[in-house]
């Protein structure tokens, strides 16, 4: 396989130390890997995999030589400099909503539809973490028995909003011990006008709000899912909270198949035969998936299926998996692979 140059725009952040992690970790054939950030950073030293790397500022001229580059810097870091990287060569992996719903852009989950990555024109999406966790779980029931509707309410991981974030739920929490204020003023996003606490709380808005009452999140997973599904008539609805919680998204989720008669056998049996999804669901043991457990590990992890006591083809289910790792790093690690495959 040819080796190839890397580079990480948004090195320093809570996504991009984990791509260089996983990189590093999955013998991804790189010939050199760099570190980019703002100027803040530049200078700066990781040390990774016994080496050390120096962060640099990134510039459009960082992107020269460069064959693949993975954004994790925000949305408009993404909108200055993605169009440079292309210009000099590069393919860019941006992990950012700044490219998801262009319509000739791919919006990729290696699992679910790698025949998009076909016809790229130097920019790649990766999608959001809710939605990525949730159509890898739920790729092998539309293909096995047709999916017409899903209704989600996501239980989110600050990592999610980044490390300034993590550090706002930290600080607040020593609040138990009466040590500091609860003061917010980054969740439940930097830019909005009000800020609450997320220590001990549960703030049901994740992004800004748009006129229907939604918010972007709840906008992003409704129509990403479609997007990667390539299925618009399918009926999809959000609700996204932010809870007190480092690392792990979970999520309840309401699903409605084409095919009548399915037990919950049939359907977990669909589900465990997914690459990348693993089976939690043994209500005697109490065997069910939870954040605490799926930090730091590949896997989309389903558990609590069950039939709806009503509605035919309508089923529950409960789904958590790694937010920075498939609902970020890895799933944009996976897509480089797949290019390189190809
Ligand atoms: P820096 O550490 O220099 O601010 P997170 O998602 O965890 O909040 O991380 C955001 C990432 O985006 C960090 O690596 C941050 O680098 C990077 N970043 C922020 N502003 C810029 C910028 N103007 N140019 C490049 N990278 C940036």
């Amino acid at each position: 396989m040819n080796k190839v140059n890397v580079a990480i725009v948004g090195a320093t952040g809570a996504v991009g130390t984990k791509i260089l992690e996983k990189l590093l970790e999955r013998d991804f054939p790189v010939q050199s890997i760099k570190l980019l950030a703002s100027k803040r950073s530049a200078g700066t030293e990781i040390t990774a995999g016994g080496q050390t790397y120096i962060v640099e500022e990134t510039v459009p001229e960082s992107f020269e030589g460069v064959d693949i580059a993975f954004f994790s810097a925000g949305g408009s870091i993404s909108e200055k400099f993605a169009a440079e990287a292309v210009k000099r060569g590069t393919v860019v992996i941006d992990n950012t909503s700044a490219f998801r719903m262009v319509e000739n852009i791919p919006l990729v989950v290696p699992e679910v539809n790698p025949e998009a990555l076909n016809n790229h024109t130097g920019i790649i999406a990766n999608p959001n973490c809710s939605t990525i966790q949730m159509v890898t779980a739920l790729q092998p029931v539309k293909e096995k028995y047709g999916l017409s509707r899903i209704i989600v309410s996501t239980y989110q991981a600050v990592s999610g909003a980044g490390a300034e974030a993590i550090d706002e739920l930290n600080n607040q929490s020593q609040q138990f011990e009466g040590r500091v204020s609860n003061e917010a003023a980054i969740l439940p996003s930097a830019s909005a006008e009000k800020h609450y606490p997320i220590a001990f709380n549960a703030i049901p808005q994740i992004d800004a709000f748009d006129a229907s009452g939604y918010t972007l999140e709840e906008l992003k997973m409704m129509n990403e899912t479609k997007k990667i599904f390539g299925d618009y008539d399918m009926s999809v609805t959000a609700t996204c909270v932010r809870l007190p919680i480092v690392t792990g998204h979970s999520e309840s989720v309401y699903i409605e198949i084409d095919t009548e008669e399915v037990t919950v056998e049939e359907l977990r049996a669909s589900m465990a035969s997914a690459s990348g999804v693993v089976i939690q669901d043994d209500p005697g043991n109490q065997l069910y998936p939870m954040p605490l457990f799926a930090e730091g590990k590949d896997e989309v992890f389903v558990g609590r299926i069950r039939k709806d006591p009503k509605q035919r083809g309508g089923f529950h289910m409960w789904i958590v998996s790694d937010n920075l790792l498939k609902g970020a790093a890895l799933n944009s690690v996976q897509i480089a692979e797949k290019l390189i495959q190809q």
